[in-house]
């Protein structure tokens, strides 16, 4: 479970990137953060994982605040940041263990965990190379694999899906559907609504810095004209009627 309280964030001067959030996310709930470029997603995960702080408000991971009990919060969740180029010079394998380290995952448990991921994203021949040599969506999958390694029950993914071939996505999005089902909490920012429609029943829309829908898709779509494109252009400002 997720719990935004009042969350800020002002970068500088007086504009908030994110104002006055509340939201929630459910144990057992997909939620899909969507927004257009600049809306503030990225911001707000960030401040959720504690790679950031708040300018004021609240933000607990099962039950621990991310700003006064850090390391069992970060305990709780996987996060994979809407940029993978990181740790190239290590081998994706070097990665994994990396994480499982830093995480204690025991040895017989993280390369079953290893195997099994490598397998579904089709990256066990990749894994003895160094990531300067993936792709970017190798890199996407090398730093998903990664962030899976202490089994979190919270998943946290800023544009999960952006750069990832047709079978990768789908193993992905049938996995986050898996985590969910078990009791689990997922959030994942997009800018791709289809996405969103497949994939989850919960939607928060978010438009420069503040919340315009948070509810179901169905509702959204009662209440409002035209298609989930139409609707979603209409709250964010790209159409003006
Ligand atoms: N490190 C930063 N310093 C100053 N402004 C930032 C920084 N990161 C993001 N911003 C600004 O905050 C706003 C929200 O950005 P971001 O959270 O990255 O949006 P999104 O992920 O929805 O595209 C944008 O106006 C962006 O320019
Ligand atoms: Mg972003």
């Amino acid at each position: 479970m997720i719990e935004l309280t009042n969350v800020t964030k002002i970068y500088g001067g007086t504009k908030a990137a994110v104002d006055h959030l509340n939201l929630t996310i459910d144990d057992g709930q997909i939620l899909a953060y969507i927004g257009p470029n600049g809306a503030g997603k990225s911001t707000t995960l960030k401040m959720m994982t504690g790679i950031i702080s708040s300018t004021e408000g609240t933000i607990k991971i099962n039950g621990y605040d991310i700003s006064k009990e850090p390391l069992e919060a970060k305990k709780q969740f996987g996060f994979v940041p809407d940029s993978p180029d990181m740790f190239l010079r290590l081998k994706g394998i070097e990665y994994l263990n990396f994480m499982a380290d830093i995480y204690e995952v025991p040895e017989e448990v993280r390369d079953e965990r290893i195997n099994k991921y490598a397998e579904k994203f089709e990256m066990t021949k990749a894994l003895g190379d160094k990531i300067l040599s993936y792709s970017h969506g190798m890199r996407q999958k090398i730093v998903l694999m990664g962030a899976l390694m202490h089994n979190p029950s919270v998943w946290i993914l800023d544009e999960p899906l952006t750069g990832l071939d047709p079978k990768s996505s789908y193993a992905l999005k049938e996995m986050m559907k898996e985590h969910a089902a078990a009791g689990n909490t997922v959030i994942f920012s997009t800018h791709v609504l289809e996405v969103a429609e497949k994939l989850c029943d919960k939607v928060a829309i978010i438009n420069h810095g503040t919340l315009v829908y948070n509810g179901t898709l169905e509702e959204l779509k009662e209440t409002n004209e035209g298609s989930l494109e139409e609707i979603f252009l209409k709250l964010t400002g790209g159409i003006t009627e």
